[in-house]
């Protein structure tokens, strides 16, 4: 299969290439650990065959459900947070034209999201401009009680339902959620919304691949065939029988780790591609979530370059030396464009006459990591031969398999979340929810 590329050979003057085959044994046994499913987590592992197990039936199913509904909206607003959000959203933005919404000749409903954030002004404005256009909407929600969708889920059904009548609404609504449980499952099933299941063992991070990301980009007009074979291509790749030498999550894994135990405590994922910006939020919440517990984990942060070199540029370059970088690499444009030539020539840019943008992009990528690496910044180098569904397939699988190695690696259980409880506890205490007056009481007197 034709694949994207990882070079690690720009760390080996911070950590050794010894150190990193050093981990072979431990990576391997990580990734069987995965597969036989006798590691932390073992519950939630639902996502490492995911792909090939994906069905023709279950994608027909998706895309009729799209294909009905893109024959009667204009805009689509997916309702979802983190996991129920990120995956749908990146490959949105990857694939999407990025002025498709100005230039009003898109073939696909327009994605728009709702529910990741409780911006009263946010909510307040979508609902302006759906008062004017055709519109259906997606709700995902695992538990089916994430506060902020399940906010942003009454105002937009009752506003659809305002709009369109309660029977026309209930043809525009999908919901995706768990099988059996939640307030999400219970109401749709009063309602007789069309459902999608969340498999029980499938977090919310790793669950791009299900409904969760299907259903909106199916809508969205993504070719989610395509992701998903993209996916158990690279499933294939990275078995557990996969010696480490040809497994390209294994190596990035031991790589960070190698990294991570020499100090490089935080990981820069950086595109040259603003329509990845995305991705690397989804990658955020994979990493961060999973690896960051018990005191432990690298922190993931990210950069859009070129821009982010004239802003955080300076202190990637001389800053704190704890700083490790992921680039992302996209080979092959969808379209070219060269620089035209300037008879007054003021900006002294002539000697440019004729190259493509992009390869101005790729030397300054070059520039970049040669200057990155002289500055203390050890490069990992990831590479995608072209931004399309394939390629982003086996990407997304990648980065899935690597946190699943690299969490074992750490020692943590990387499918849990125990820490993104906290803030709830104390929002909902803070509300005044019934059943907290204990809390409510004691955080009132910490005020
Ligand atoms: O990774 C996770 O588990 C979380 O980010 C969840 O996806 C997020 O909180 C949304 O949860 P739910 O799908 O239950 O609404």
């Amino acid at each position: 299969m034709n694949s994207i590329k990882l070079d690690i050979s720009k760390v080996y003057s911070f950590a050794s290439e010894k150190s990193i085959v050093a981990l072979k044994t431990k990576a391997e046994a990580a990734n069987k650990a995965l597969h036989d499913k006798s590691g932390k987590g073992n519950d939630f592992l639902g996502w490492v065959n995911l792909p090939s197990s994906i069905t023709d039936a279950q994608l027909a199913d998706i895309e009729a459900t799209a294909h009905r509904l893109q024959s009667e909206i204009d805009v689509v607003v997916v309702i979802g947070i983190g996991g129920s959000y990120l995956g749908a959203k990146a490959l949105v933005e990857a694939k999407s034209d990025t002025f498709a919404h100005l230039k009003g000749n898109s073939k696909a409903p327009f994605v728009l999201f709702a529910g990741q954030n409780i911006g009263e002004d946010y909510m307040s404005e979508l609902l302006e401009l759906l008062d004017q256009k055709r519109y259906g909407v997606v709700v995902i929600s695992k538990s089916g009680t994430t506060t902020e969708p399940a906010i942003a889920f009454r105002i937009l059904k009752e506003h659809l339902e305002n709009k369109v009548g309660v029977d026309k609404a209930k043809e525009l609504i999908v919901a995706v959620t768990d099988g059996s449980k939640g307030a999400l499952r219970t109401l749709a099933t009063q309602m007789g919304y069309k459902t999608y299941v969340i498999p029980d063992d499938v977090g919310g991070r790793f669950s791009v691949l299900t409904p969760v990301g299907l259903v909106p980009l199916a809508i969205g007009g993504i070719d989610i065939r395509q992701l998903v074979k993209g996916a158990a291509d690279m499933e294939n790749a990275t078995q557990s029988q996969v010696a480490f030498e040809n497994n390209l999550a294994a190596q990035y894994a031991a790589t960070r780790y190698a990294l991570y135990q020499g100090g490089k405590k935080i990981e820069i994922l950086a595109n040259y591609e603003n329509k990845l910006h995305f991705l690397a939020e989804w990658w955020k919440q994979l990493y961060g979530e999973s690896e960051g517990k018990d005191g432990l984990g690298i922190f993931p942060a990210s950069v859009d370059l070129t821009a982010d070199l004239h802003s955080m540029g300076q202190y990637i370059q001389e800053g704190e030396r704890t700083l490790f970088e992921t680039v992302l690499s996209v080979q092959k444009n969808k379209h070219h464009l060269t620089i035209p030539s300037d008879k007054a020539n003021l900006d002294s840019l002539n000697f440019l006459t004729g190259k493509n943008i992009d390869y101005v992009n790729k030397m300054a990528e070059l520039g970049t990591m040669l200057a990155h690496v002289d500055g203390g910044v050890p490069n990992i180098r990831i590479e995608l031969p072209e931004n399309n569904e394939y390629y982003l397939g086996q990407l997304l699988y990648f980065f899935e398999k690597a946190c699943g190695i690299s969490g074992y690696l750490l020692g943590v259980n990387p499918f849990d979340q125990p820490g993104v409880e906290a803030y709830k506890k104390n929002m909902f205490a803070l509300l005044e929810k019934p059943g907290f007056e204990e809390e409510t009481k004691k955080i009132k007197e910490r005020l």
